[in-house]
């Protein structure tokens, strides 16, 4: 007889250090998470005020799976609404950036403002015929009982966060005061610019996305680029930080000026040391002013975003669940309003170390894929992140998974697992 392997939500391991594959795979926790983490308690990534600099401009977006979308309306407000027609229920916009006056709902024609006001409704109060009305809708049918959903907005340095959760607290106490300083570091004001956009789906679990940026272990070792041109190496000053709850962090390194010390290079079989690379432009590095020290940050605010700051590269990754094995990811490469012509040049040339066919990233989509492989073909099986120990800390170097332990310590106590 054939074995069955039922897999219960039972995580039996102590603290935080192992996870279970079904973590990943499972579709009724993955459901829970959606509720949770995306549509309660979190602020979530929509866009960037840049996208919609004028009034009328709006930006369809995505939080969790639910269809959102960012107006800026006449007053020049910014708003978030579902992208769900009060009517019946359809998902009425469809292009990804546009300018309007109003939504219309293409399916019976009911209107709405850019705050998500129900404005127009036809046949509202029936159709004449000979001499008498027919239809209509009822007496008591009332437009401001039907507008869109209103999602909770706070904008910090022109970048847009929305919650479904109206009692949610304020975004800096969200982002805590460590978080909230290093995400003053790259929106400090300046006006943003919108360079370009990359889009993947990657087929793996959403909080693999989190992980592989919380997971400094990684970038030395499997990604060619970085270990030969020292952009990113174990031996670099580094620092790793979280939030009280361990949700979001931040990794904070500063590249090495010295040759690669043996231990970082020895038998890494990504480390080519006679690998040239013909476009000098890639590697022409200029420090900011605005660094402050650190030629790298990589932030993520859980759940639904990453801020990247890697030498002259600065982006958004927006992680849009589909499903517990798949994932939308979309990058939003930006500059700043003051960035000279050679700036903004160097910006485009070295985005492209990014995205779904980047230099670096590119290891970090199949290495997903690859895991998530993994996981549904040994679903009772657990990984292993005890990289540095078992606990959860604050650390002044890269050789520890502490930030993947905080995350699922974290992530347990808000699913109850
Ligand atoms: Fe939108 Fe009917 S579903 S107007
Ligand atoms: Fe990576």
């Amino acid at each position: 007889m054939a074995a069955v392997f039922p897999i219960k939500p039972v995580w039996d391991q102590p603290g935080s250090s192992r996870i279970p594959f079904w973590a990943y795979t499972d579709e009724a926790l993955y459901k829970r998470e959606l509720e949770r983490l995306f549509y309660h308690g979190h602020w979530c990534y929509v866009g960037l005020e840049a996208e919609i600099p004028n009034p009328g401009d709006y930006k369809r977006s995505v939080i969790g799976e639910r269809s959102v979308i960012l107006t800026r309306a006449a007053d020049g407000s910014i708003n978030v609404v579902e992208n769900v027609c009060a009517h019946r229920g359809m998902q009425f916009c469809r292009e990804r950036h546009g300018n309007k006056t109003e939504f219309v709902c293409p399916y019976h024609q009911w209107t709405y403002t850019l705050t998500g006001d129900l404005q127009g409704v036809p046949f509202r109060r029936g159709v004449k015929q000979d001499g008498k009305i027919n239809g209509g809708m009822p007496k008591e049918f009332n437009t401001a009982d039907h507008g869109l959903t209103k999602l909770k907005v706070a904008t910090r340095g022109g970048v847009v966060f929305a919650s479904f959760d109206h009692d949610i607290e304020s975004l800096e106490d969200f982002l805590g005061p460590d978080m909230t300083a290093y995400f003053d570091r790259l929106f400090n004001g300046r006006k943003l610019t919108i360079l370009g956009y990359n889009r993947q789906r990657i087929p793996g679990n959403w909080k693999l996305m989190q992980e592989n940026i919380k997971d400094p272990y990684h970038p030395g070792l499997l990604h060619t680029w970085f270990v030969t041109y020292g952009l990113w190496r174990a031996d670099n000053k580094s620092e790793l930080k979280m939030d009280a709850q361990y949700r979001h962090a931040a990794m904070i390194s500063t590249r090495g000026q010295q040759a690669a010390s043996k231990e970082v290079t020895a038998g890494v079989t990504s480390f080519k040391a006679g690998m040239e690379i013909n476009d000098k432009r890639l590697l022409d590095i200029v420090p900011e002013p605005w660094w402050n020290g650190p030629t790298a940050v990589m932030m993520t605010v859980f759940p639904s975003v990453i801020f990247q700051q890697q030498v002259n590269s600065v982006s958004t990754r927006h992680i849009q669940p589909d499903g517990a094995g798949s994932f939308d990811f979309v990058w939003t490469h930006f500059g700043f309003e003051d960035d000279t012509p050679e700036m903004t040049e160097r910006r485009l040339i070295q985005a492209n170390l990014f995205g779904p066919a980047g230099f670096v990233s590119a290891d970090d989509g199949e290495v997903i894929e690859l895991s998530q492989m993994g996981f549904e073909q040994k679903p009772n099986h657990r990984t292993l992140a005890e990289l540095g120990g078992y606990g959860v800390e604050n650390t002044d170097h890269m050789v520890t998974e502490t930030l993947i332990r905080g995350m699922y310590n974290y992530w347990r106590k808000v699913m109850e697992v």
